[in-house]
């Protein structure tokens, strides 16, 4: 009876495994160390290094560790990388998915939690975005995760295989106990990005774009903090496993907060400058972008603790002052 985390050693995913150990779940961590971190895997999950593509080396671990339900965060996640190299995310994201569920279905495994994104819904019809809300996505790493969901949608009614996905908004922050935070190259993120600022490794903040319709010009964000988000899995993996049907879920605040709002919170969290310039748009940004996280909360009984920005800028910024190379 194990769980196997695809992913486990990246950002969200290794703030996950914390949390499902917390809850007493056996986990087993695969990764394949692309982007993912060795020293983020915590010390009581099993760890193999491997490719969710490698339809050998999944089927051999799946039947070794005896797995039960699969949470499933490997994937490339970069939108402007997508835009350029679409077949590198149809490949990793959808292929990787698709070998994943060919051995579930091969071996009887039929829970999975899946990290989908509020980039499914593109530049949404309405706001805050619920679950109806229309999806669109307007870049490949969008319609990558909406293709993912969708494979999982038709293999519950060919083989009774149950998911939740989970289309996360700005997830941010880091663990309480500063043990893992994150850290990427290339760093694309904002909240990570301005303290780079703050920590001096970066001279400036580049604000893409004032021009928007927004109250102070700059785009708006909904901004979860990792550990609830993490919660959240736990909960999800609880409602597959009480047998429950296949549901999707949004994870965000419901408050939006703006590009220029954030840095001037970092200001006030971290008591540094952090020079800020204009600078272009970002092709494919969404204005606004809020969630209604409320189907989250009735269904899943999800309490979100840290979700404010204050919290998810202390935690990141204890993060990167204690690991101001990364890991
Ligand atoms: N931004 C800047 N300057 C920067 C970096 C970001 O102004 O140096 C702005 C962006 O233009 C955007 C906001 O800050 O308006 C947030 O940008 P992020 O890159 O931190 O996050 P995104 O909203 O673009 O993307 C995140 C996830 C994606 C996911 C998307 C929608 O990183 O994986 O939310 O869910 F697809």
């Amino acid at each position: 009876m194990s769980i196997a985390v695809l992913g486990g050693a990246g950002y969200i995913g290794s703030h996950a495994v914390q949390a499902l150990i917390k809850k007493g779940e056996k986990v087993v961590v695969i990764d394949n160390l692309l982007t993912g971190h060795k020293e983020a895997i915590h010390e009581e999950a099993l760890f193999y290094e491997g490719d969710i593509r490698d339809k050998e080396f999944m089927l051999s671990v799946f039947k070794k560790e005896g797995i039960t339900g699969v949470v499933h965060f490997a994937a490339s996640s970069l939108v402007g990388e997508s835009v350029t190299n679409p077949l590198k995310y149809f490949n990793n994201n959808v292929h990787g998915t698709q070998i994943t569920l060919e051995v579930m279905q091969e071996l009887g495994v039929k829970h999975i939690v899946f990290s989908s994104t509020a980039a499914t819904y593109g530049e949404p019809e309405e706001t805050p975005i619920k679950e109806t809300t229309p999806t669109n996505p307007k870049n490949p790493y969008g319609e990558s995760k909406l293709m993912m969901e969708k494979m999982m949608k038709w293999c519950d009614e060919a083989y009774g295989i149950k998911f939740v996905a989970l289309r996360y908004f700005n997830v941010a922050g880091a663990s309480l106990d500063t043990s893992i935070g994150e850290d990427h190259t290339p760093e694309t993120h904002l909240v990570p990005i301005i303290l780079e600022a703050a920590l001096g490794k970066r001279e400036q903040v580049s604000i893409f774009g004032d021009d928007y319709d927004t109250p102070d010009g700059t785009c708006i964000r909904d901004y979860v903090h990792v550990v609830d988000l993490s919660d959240a899995h736990v909960l999800a993996l609880d409602y597959l496993q009480k047998g429950n049907d296949s549901n999707i879920f949004n994870l965000g605040s419901a408050d939006g907060f703006s590009v220029k709002e954030m840095i001037e919170e970092a200001r006030k969290v971290t008591t540094k400058e952090i020079p800020a310039v204009i600078a272009p748009r970002r092709a494919g940004d969404p204005s606004t972008l809020v969630a209604s996280p409320e189907k989250a909360k009735e269904v899943l009984g999800w309490k979100p603790q840290y979700t404010n920005v204050t919290t998810i800028l202390e935690t990141a910024w204890a993060w990167h002052q204690s690991h101001p190379n990364g890991y």
